[in-house]
This record gives C-alpha cells, sequence and structure tokens, in this order.
C-alpha cells in the first residue's frame, strides 16, 4: 500500500519501495510535516506533529515545518504561497478540511495520488495539494493548485509547487549546479548555514546558470553510498530554489516558478496549477539519487511514444556549413554521413528567409529559394534515398529585427513604452503570451511539417527574455507574460506531438539553455552544450547525468581542434566522449580522412550495438574529471550481465600508471569475458572489488571496454 491514512491522529505516510514520506495535521488544523527518509511506520509520526514554542519572537516554531507554508500570521521562513485578498488583506491563514485518494491516469503506480485539501480560513481560496507517489523510484511528484471559489479576483505574489523539509542532520550540504554558455552543468556543492541559498534563473527560460534542481546530504555521502535528499522542478522558465536553514536548525527547501517580477491574478471560478517538483530520497549516494532519476524520466517523462525506442545516429552540418548551406554542399556532406552510418541528417540554421548570418531573417519561416531552388522536397528525397531521416532546425520564438515578420508585426516583441528592447544574437524575442503569436508559431510549424517528410525538429532558443512588456497591456498583467509564455511553448509543443507523433523533438537554447523536466516532458533530446571539446563536455555530462538520463543527452563528434578551446585531441577519444549519451556527429566530413572516415564507421557500428545499453541501461559514475586525473563511467544492461566502460586519461604526470578500475552493477556471482587488449574472464564480485587494469598513457587518452557474461 503505497498511501497509509491514520484518521484518528490526521497521519498520511506515502511509502515507496525504500523510502517514507509523511505529513500530518496538527491540533489548530496545520499540515506539518513529520518525515521523509528511510521506511517507518505511520504510528512513529504521532508524537512530531507537537507544537513547539520558544519565546514571544518565535512563538510558532512549528510552522518552519508546515508542508506548504502560507505567509500570515507568525510565519517568518520562506513562504510557498503569499496572495493579496481584493480588499487589501495579504494575510494567508491555511486550514487542513481533507484529503482523498486517487489512481494516477498512467496507472504506472496503482493508486497513488494523494491530495491534501486545504482552505484561507475566511476567504473563498482552495488550495490542493497533490502527492503522486512513484514507488519504484523512490519519488514523489508534487505541485499545488490554487483555486479562487469567490467572486472577486485574488492577486498570487507568490506560489511555489513544494516546500521539502530535510531531516536533521549534523551538517547540510547542498549539491547544485552552475555556469554559463558553454559550460552548463558544472556541479557545485556548499554547506548550508543560516540563512539562504539561493539558486534560480530570471532569464525566462531554464537557463545555462543553474538548473532547477538540487540535493541535500551530510557531507558524507559519496557516489555510492550515504543518504541523499533531492528534487527536481518541472519548469522551463523563471524558476527559484531556496534553501533555508533557520535559527533552530530546520533546513527546508522550497522551490517552483520565481516570485521574481511574478504577479498573477487569480480571476473567480480560475484555477493556478505550480508545475511539478519531484523530490526523492536514497541511501545510495549521488549514483543512486541519478539511476533513480534517469529511470523516472524514461517511464514516466519521456514522450510515451518515444519511451521504448532508440535515439537515431543523427548528422548536423552547423558546424561544418553555418549559415551557407546549399543542396549541393548538404548533398556532399549527406553521402559521407550515410557512408559511416548515421541515420538522421539535420540541417541547422541558414536555411530560411534572408538568413545569410545572424543578423537577418528570423521569423521568415519559408524556404530561401536561392539555397533551395527546388524547395527542401528535392534535398530531403536525396536523403532519403541514402537511407536517413531528415530533419531541421528552427527559432520560433525570435525575430531579427531585419524581418519581414518584424516590419509587418513591430508590436509581437516583448517591449516596454519608452525603451529600447535590448538586442542579443541581433535579435529579438517575441511575445509568446500573445494568442496571435502562439497561433502564428502553430501554424508555421504545422504547415512545414505538414509539407515536408521531417521526422526530426532541433527548436533552438538563442537569447534570454528582457524587457518582458507589451504596449498594449496593463501593467500588472505583463508580469504574468514570464509564466504564459512558457505555458504557450508547453502548448504548442504539446499540440505538434499530437499532430506529428512520428517527428523527434530536440530541445536547445544556445546549447543547454532551456533543458529540465518541464521541457523533457515533450522534448526527446536534448543539446546539452555548444562546447563540443571532447574534453570540456565530460564534466558538462556528468553535471547533465546527475539528473538527466544518458537517452536525452546529446553528444557530438566534431572537428579537431575544436572552436572552444583550440584543442587538438583524436577522433577515438572524440567518438568515446560522444558515445556516453545519444550520438551526434557534427564535424566537416569533407575534410575528415579517409582513415578517419573508415575509424568513424568502424565507432559508428559499435555504438549502434552498444547503444541500448548506454541509452536505456543504468549508469555508474566511476570516477569523476573534477576530483581525479581520469573519468570513467560505466554503463551497465538490465540483468546486469553486459556493461560498456568509457575510461580517459587527462594528462599522465610524474610516469604514474592508472590504478586498477573497480567496477559496479554487475552480478556477483556470474564469470564475466573483459575485452581488453589481453582478454581475461573474472567474476563479476573480482570486477566490483579488484577490477581491471587500466593502459593508458600521455595526454587524453581513453580507452572503451566491454564486459559480458560468458555464455
Ligand atoms: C545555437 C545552437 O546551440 C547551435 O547548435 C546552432 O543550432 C546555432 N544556435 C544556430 O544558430
Amino acid at each position: 500500500m503505497s498511501i497509509q491514512v491514520n484518521e484518528e491522529h490526521q497521519l498520511f505516510l506515502l511509502t515507496t519501495k525504500n523510502m517514507c514520506y509523511g505529513i500530518g495535521v496538527d491540533n489548530k488544523g496545520q499540515l506539518l510535516h513529520t518525515h521523509w527518509g528511510e521506511k517507518v511506520k505511520i504510528e512513529d509520526c504521532i508524537h512530531l506533529l507537537q507544537p513547539y514554542y520558544h519565546s514571544h519572537f518565535d512563538a510558532e516554531v512549528d510552522r518552519e515545518r508546515e508542508e506548504y507554508s502560507p505567509w500570515g500570521g507568525l510565519s517568518f521562513t520562506e513562504p510557498a504561497l503569499k496572495v493579496k485578498f481584493h480588499d487589501g488583506v495579504r494575510d494567508l491563514k491555511l486550514q487542513y478540511k481533507s484529503y482523498s485518494l486517487h489512481v494516477s491516469d498512467d496507472m504506472l503506480d496503482e493508486g497513488s495520488i494523494l491530495e491534501i485539501h486545504l482552505q484561507d480560513a475566511y476567504y473563498s481560496l482552495d488550495v490542493n495539494l497533490t502527492y503522486k507517489v512513484i514507488a519504484e523510484f523512490d519519488l514523489i511528484e508534487r505541485k499545488a493548485s490554487l483555486t479562487n471559489k469567490g467572486t472577486e479576483p485574488i492577486q498570487l505574489e507568490i506560489a511555489q509547487s513544494a516546500v521539502w523539509s530535510i531531516p536533521a542532520l549534523e551538517a547540510y550540504r547542498m549539491v547544485y549546479v552552475t555556469g554559463k554558455w558553454q559550460e552548463e552543468f558544472q556541479i557545485k556543492s556548499c554547506m548550508l548555514t543560516e540563512g539562504k541559498k539561493v539558486i534560480e534563473s530570471r532569464r525566462g527560460i531554464t537557463s545555462h546558470h543553474a538548473n532547477p534542481w538540487f540535493a541535500v546530504d551530510n557531507g558524507a555521502a559519496n557516489e555510492t553510498s550515504g543518504a541523499v535528499w533531492f528534487g527536481s522542478l518541472a519548469w522551463s522558465g523563471n524558476w527559484k530554489i531556496t534553501a533555508e536553514k533557520t535559527a533552530f536548525g530546520n533546513v527546508r527547501i522550497v522551490g517552483g516558478i520565481n516570485d521574481f517580477d511574478f504577479e498573477w491574478s487569480l480571476k473567480a471560478g480560475e484555477t493556478f496549477e505550480t508545475p511539478a517538483f519531484i523530490g526523492g530520497y536514497t541511501a545510495e549516494g549521488f549514483g543512486g539519487m541519478s539511476r533513480r532519476l534517469h529511470g523516472y524520466q524514461l517511464k514516466y517523462i519521456m514522450p510515451s511514444s518515444k519511451q521504448t525506442t532508440y535515439r537515431k545516429i543523427l548528422y548536423n552540418s552547423w558546424e561544418a556549413t553555418e549559415f551557407n548551406v546549399s543542396v549541393r554542399e548538404q548533398t556532399f556532406l549527406a553521402q559521407k554521413a550515410a557512408e559511416i552510418g548515421v541515420e538522421l541528417f539535420v540541417i541547422d540554421d541558414g536555411w530560411f528567409g534572408k538568413r545569410n548570418h545572424d543578423k537577418a531573417g528570423l521569423g521568415d519561416w519559408y524556404v530561401n529559394t536561392e539555397k533551395f531552388p527546388n524547395g527542401l522536397g528535392e534535398l530531403i528525397e536525396r536523403i532519403n534515398t541514402l537511407g536517413m531521416d531528415f530533419g531541421l532546425w528552427v527559432e520560433p520564438e525570435m525575430v531579427n529585427p531585419d524581418s519581414e515578420l518584424y516590419r509587418s508585426h513591430p508590436d509581437w516583441i516583448y517591449h516596454f513604452p519608452n525603451r529600447e528592447s535590448s538586442l542579443a544574437r541581433n535579435q529579438l524575442v517575441l511575445n509568446l503570451s500573445k494568442p496571435e503569436v502562439k497561433t502564428f508559431i502553430l501554424d508555421f510549424m504545422t504547415k512545414l511539417l505538414q509539407e515536408n517528410n521531417i521526422k526530426f525538429i532541433k527548436w533552438d532558443m538563442n537569447r534570454a527574455i528582457s524587457e518582458p512588456g507589451g504596449l498594449h497591456d496593463p501593467a500588472p498583467e505583463q508580469r504574468e507574460f514570464w509564466v504564459r509564455h512558457v505555458l504557450h511553448l508547453y502548448e504548442i509543443w504539446d499540440e505538434l506531438r499530437t499532430c506529428f507523433p512520428d517527428v523527434t523533438f530536440e530541445t536547445c537554447s544556445s546549447g543547454g539553455g532551456r533543458v529540465d523536466f518541464g521541457m523533457l516532458r515533450y522534448a526527446d533530446q536534448a543539446w546539452v552544450s555548444d562546447n563540443t571539446d571532447a574534453f570540456d563536455r565530460l564534466k558538462i555530462q556528468e553535471g547533465f547525468s546527475y539528473t538527466y538520463s544518458a537517452q536525452s543527452m546529446m553528444c557530438w563528434v566534431t572537428d579537431s581542434p575544436g572552436h572552444a578551446n583550440h584543442r587538438s585531441v583524436s577522433l577515438k577519444y572524440r567518438f568515446h566522449s560522444a558515445m556516453m549519451g545519444s550520438l551526434g556527429i557534427g564535424g566537416d566530413l569533407n575534410k575528415w580522412t579517409d582513415s578517419e572516415l573508415i575509424e568513424a564507421k568502424e565507432l559508428v557500428a559499435l555504438y549502434k550495438e552498444l547503444r541500448p545499453m548506454i541509452q536505456q541501461g543504468k549508469q555508474y559514475r566511476l570516477h569523476s574529471p573534477r576530483t581525479e586525473p581520469t573519468t570513467a563511467v560505466q554503463y551497465v544492461n538490465d540483468d546486469g550481465s553486459e556493461s560498456v566502460i568509457f575510461v580517459f586519461l587527462h594528462s599522465q604526470q610524474f610516469g604514474n600508471f592508472m590504478p586498477r578500475l573497480r567496477l559496479n552493477g554487475l552480478q556477483s556471482d556470474q564469470i564475466y569475458q573483459v575485452e581488453l587488449a589481453e582478454p581475461f574472464t573474472m567474476s563479476g564480485s573480482g570486477l566490483m572489488s579488484i577490477g581491471i587494469p587500466i593502459a593508458l598513457g600521455g595526454d587524453f587518452d581513453s580507452v572503451l571496454i566491454r564486459v559480458r557474461v560468458v555464455g
């Protein structure tokens, strides 16, 4: 039974495979958090509802453990909800009313939804908290629905998705990612002391600069062991996660849509639903955390039609030809791509309007007839004849001032009167909160997909949103644009996915600027970074893998020296780095030598063999590029009978040789064949406790090792 209710003591206990999560109602009718961690009995939580009193300055310390804390009364911690009623009252008093149990729509976890109904003590505001139990992955999906049951509007000023209370620990370490363009998903950590640590985006997109997830441990957890509490927010616009440690030692993580410049007018009868915030617990360290999130993404988040298929090996011509696309040039590249085993050929930027550089054309979504005199169809046919699918790049939310679209609809951009709208990459952002802009995007995308045999869309977003105003919209409503933009974006993707179920979609925002569980409900895969340097990628990919699956992680093999660092590394090293996710190739194949093309063909064929294990198997990070001179990542199939390990030596020093590499996730009592230059056999327990010898040397060396149960 995944949800237990103790009516007498008003306690609720959600149980997953290895975790319990508890809440209860105290004698004042407040919903308090009781427990999150190892399994307990529901009766164990009875005493956790006792009130805590300290002084007249902290008369309601117990409110620090409120499950969804409203701002009002004697509560001084980071609130989950702050509102203004029509008469100016800003004090919110939420009282527990009732609960209900439901079966989830997807039927993946029967009987797995708890709803808690709260109400304001006087005003007609209902707050409905939803808890969906994802038992097999030790996760709970939470969200809040706020309904105005009265006749006057209610202004929402803060509306967070959830508050996660961390149990008492001897110390609190928060782990998260930060970064920037070309340096996304860098793992960082800090000890939480009294006060707040905030990670957020105010850019209208998820951002390169942080990603909406957190992990907390006592400072001692590692990849394989230790208790870790973690959460990931499914939102692709402005978001905020606040970790607060109070003077009483309570640690709470409050997260949701960023309250910065946020306001939402909840009209009579309307409901505002927050994005989902998925939280989990594991005693198996950060590796255990990631494997739970990967499994959850593959089974619950990923668009359902793509759950069981593997991502195709794509070629993208952006780095080879940039805006200079033509049928002739692309055909040459396509022939080479087909020869080495590519399955999907993608034309990136430059195929439309007057798009010969990044200063013009965005918004004019018709084929450039100078580059494609016979339309896209001619090239698509050639590509299909070569045995590959065809894919296309778009950036629908943007417009260049030098475009027909801007000239005919200058009022369609985000813009404050009496202000210049800031240009970034020579482009402006369309005000997607407007229904007419949404219709425009949906219409041109539908036409494009209807008229052409396109099997893949890369949807880009190359700048942040700024000056989020509208010429004719009342000022308070303009604060809703941040949220409406994202909701319209989701609606467009939802509609396109329904109408074109065979098309695979990639989310891109100048690399990894819009990757989160909100976007990944619609996108099959994500472009992780514009930085394709195979060595830098090891850290970027490691950070990505903390939350997101290898299947959704797009990695390209590009030319050497690369554009990011002018570093030269071997083709084998570049392939190995890119084979750790969904493989793509982005180099200029016309410049690759015959021997490089032969090597690429062999590695592409090998990847096809390993693909199910890499894209949908279990991942173990054995050595981290952050802390060790080597990186090692292992992928294991479902039953542990087969595995592949990628090992990278960064730079050999002092004549040191590498220690044996201990594996993970294998069956202890099985005998495995280790396919090295000198193959040998060893038991699973031997491989996991003694390990295998690694003979790498020099700079930027790498090896791919296969391990299989002897048949
Ligand atoms: C940014 C993307 O990240 C690149 O891969 C490429 O698509 C360019 N935009 C095209 O303008």
